[in-house]
């Protein structure tokens, strides 16, 4: 940002903005819901326990293309990165441009990118970065809040998008989710994370391979 920009931001949103960022990602991610709740959803990022539990069942040995929907701060953007391959690559997606841009000024690993979009385009980003699909898809957005009509849409892409054998991982606080998911994805595992705020659901729905026909 300018000096003259600065100049012309409120003083309150000032205070707010350095007081976030001496909080470091959580100060950010709050700003973030400060400005957007409906869309960010949350107060806090998810907890360190729903992390281990969501990514628990991927098998990263075979995942070339990575992508999370509403990363935040990037609270799975590092543990995905620890783990992916150093061939793979980590699509992340986001409509908040403060947290877009929080991202690409603190993640620098060459695997990661961040896009400032919406996930129901999740193709023609994937098609941007050369992939034809993507083997995991992992969302974090408050499917309860999405505008109509947006989450069965996201749903319906991420089906596409996704190789066979692929699979979608979805952590919410409500089931809702679980209905979009429903229509497209014949298996979906689900558990529960009590140690996160709030307590939270998760799913992972499977795409079919031809054996599975
Ligand atoms: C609950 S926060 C997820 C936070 C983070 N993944 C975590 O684990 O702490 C939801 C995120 O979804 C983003 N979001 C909302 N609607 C979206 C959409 N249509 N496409 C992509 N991101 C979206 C918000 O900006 C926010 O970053």
């Amino acid at each position: 940002m300018t000096s003259s920009e600065l100049a012309r931001e409120a003083w309150p949103r000032r205070i707010m903005r350095r007081l976030s960022r001496m909080m470091g990602p959580k100060g950010v991610f709050l700003e973030g819901f400060i400005e957007h709740p409906v869309m960010v959803g949350s107060i806090i990022p998810s907890s360190r326990f729903t992390i281990a539990k969501m990514l628990a069942p991927v098998k990263w040995d075979e995942c070339k293309v990575f992508v999370e929907y509403g990363p935040g701060v990037g609270t799975f953007c590092r543990p995905v990165l620890n783990r992916l391959r150093r061939d793979g690559q980590l699509i992340v997606i986001d409509t908040n441009p403060l947290y877009i841009d929080y991202l690409r000024a603190t993640i620098t690993d060459s695997r990661f990118s961040a896009v400032l979009g919406s996930a129901a385009d999740v193709e023609e980003i994937v098609r941007a970065h050369g992939r034809d699909h993507a083997d995991y898809v992992l969302s974090g957005l408050p499917f309860s809040t999405l505008p109509d009509g947006v989450g069965p849409a996201i749903a319906a892409a991420t089906h596409r998008v996704l190789r066979p054998g692929g699979a979608f991982l979805v952590y919410q606080f409500s089931a809702k989710a679980r209905d979009f998911m429903a229509r497209h994805f014949n298996r979906i595992d689900s558990s529960f994370e009590l140690f996160n705020i709030l307590p939270c659901k998760l799913f992972w729905g499977w795409k079919d391979t031809a054996a599975d026909a």
